[in-house]
């Protein structure tokens, strides 16, 4: 198989940089693509070459970037970008190339593309907080809109040199290739979808600064929001506390315990199409946590008094709307599909995805796991060691035939 990964993999990128400050990040963007798979041919407008050279993306992408339409070995050259593109990027398109693009100009390489693509097509905006406020602009960016070409950002964060803060901030380029890869997914059945996702560990206060937790890191679940995302719906990832940061696109919900987690789903279930617990969720927790810091002069502690914290997936049971399909997972130690069946029915699952903690390379604190999915009425499904971002994908796999046609809701 070509190396790379979902969507990317041998797909066509087309990068158009613009003359804007902020075009340093398109180099970055041009080498996440191309690791990821992708195949990027970069345009970069008059403007653009003011600040970066083609031969920075030609290194990082192995293929010629393009400054011009009019190369005397290169007829067309705009028509054969435009329709070998599975995706357009334009980052970052500054307020300039957004007026070109609304007006439906084709005054240099990379307006004449757009014109000539049928490619799903995202721009990035990118300038000063001023410029972006215009009304001009935000005309323009209705405009674009209305055609149907998506806009990424701008976000709010420092400018350019002595312009501070404010809108008008790129994109990151980790958030740049994620909008590309939603464009890049297209049509699937999670478009428009709500699909909760819940994360990481949770934190059982024993004092005001202890606190009973677990090793969880929370990347299988922040894998999951993201790959959820990507395909298309809305995501409200609802996460213990984690060093991980946050997957672009989705809702995020924070909290510290378990019973924080049950309330944090309760909440978002009634209109969820899919819940997803991929959370380590607390069994025990202190039964009465003190309210002051407990101090080794006063005599310390030597045991903790436990009871059991909420089993939030055992509780969404009754208040899980019609249709919703439900994933839980599950870490065992000795005979994982065994005790995964029995958690499956008793906690009225459509899949459950089991890990054995024992084997190398899963469970926590690793970026691969290999699992088992379990369902009621098929086969089990032993997937290999993969990493976690593909065990995401292929859980999504399992979940999208059992999503309802929205008709059907
Ligand atoms: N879970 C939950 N609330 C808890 C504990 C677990 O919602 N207090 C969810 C987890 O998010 C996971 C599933 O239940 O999706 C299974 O968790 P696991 O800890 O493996 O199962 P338990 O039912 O707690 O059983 P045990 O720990 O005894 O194996």
């Amino acid at each position: 198989m070509q190396p790379g990964r979902r969507p990317f993999r041998g797909r066509r990128v087309l990068l158009g940089v613009s003359g804007g400050i902020a075009a340093y990040k398109a180099i970055l963007v041009a080498r996440e693509l191309t690791l990821a798979g992708a195949l990027v041919d970069v345009v970069l407008t008059p403007g653009a070459l003011e600040f970066l050279q083609p031969l920075s993306f030609e290194a990082l992408t192995g293929r010629t970037a393009h400054t011009t339409a009019f190369e005397s070995a290169q007829p067309l050259i705009h028509i054969r970008l435009a329709r070998g593109a599975d995706v357009v990027v334009v980052a970052p398109a500054t307020a300039n190339f957004l007026a070109r693009a609304a007006a439906g100009m084709a005054d240099d390489l990379l307006t004449a593309t757009l014109l000539a693509t049928d490619a799903p097509v995202v721009l990035c905006p990118a300038m000063n907080d001023r410029m972006y406020a215009h009304p001009q602009t935000q005309a323009n960016l209705l405009r674009l809109r209305e055609i149907g070409y998506r806009i990424a950002g701008p976000a709010v964060g420092p400018l350019a040199w002595g312009e501070g803060e404010g809108p008008g901030r790129l994109l990151e380029p980790g958030e740049i290739v994620a909008h590309a890869g939603r464009a890049l997914e297209g049509e699937t059945v999670f478009r428009g979808r709500r699909v909760l996702v819940t994360a990481g560990p949770t934190r059982e206060p024993i004092d005001p600064v202890r606190f009973i937790g677990n090793r969880s890191s929370g990347r299988m679940g922040y894998a999951l929001a993201a790959a959820a995302w990507r395909r298309g719906a809305q995501v409200t990832l609802i996460t213990g506390p984690c060093s991980l940061p946050p997957p672009t696109g989705a809702e995020l919900v924070q909290v510290e315990t378990a019973e924080e987690m049950r309330e944090a789903v309760a909440l978002a279930l009634p209109t969820a199409d899919a819940l997803v617990m991929a959370a380590a969720v607390a069994d025990f927790q202190p039964g009465t946590p003190a309210a002051e810091k407990i101090k080794k002069a006063a005599g310390g502690i030597t045991s903790i008094e436990l009871r059991a914290a909420p089993d939030v997936l055992r509780t969404t049971r009754a208040l899980r709307p019609e249709g919703c399909v439900v994933v839980g997972f599950a870490l065992e130690t000795h005979a994982p599909v065994e005790n995964g069946r029995l958690k499956l029915a008793g906690k009225g699952l459509d899949l459950l995805v089991v890990n054995d903690a024992t084997e190398p390379g899963a469970g926590f604190e690793t970026a691969t796991n290999r699992v088992t999915i379990l369902s009621p009425g098929a086969p089990d499904e032993a997937l290999p060691l993969l990493t976690k971002e593909e065990v995401a994908d292929r859980i999504l796999d399992r979940v999208a035939p059992l999503l309802r046609s929205p008709a059907a809701r």
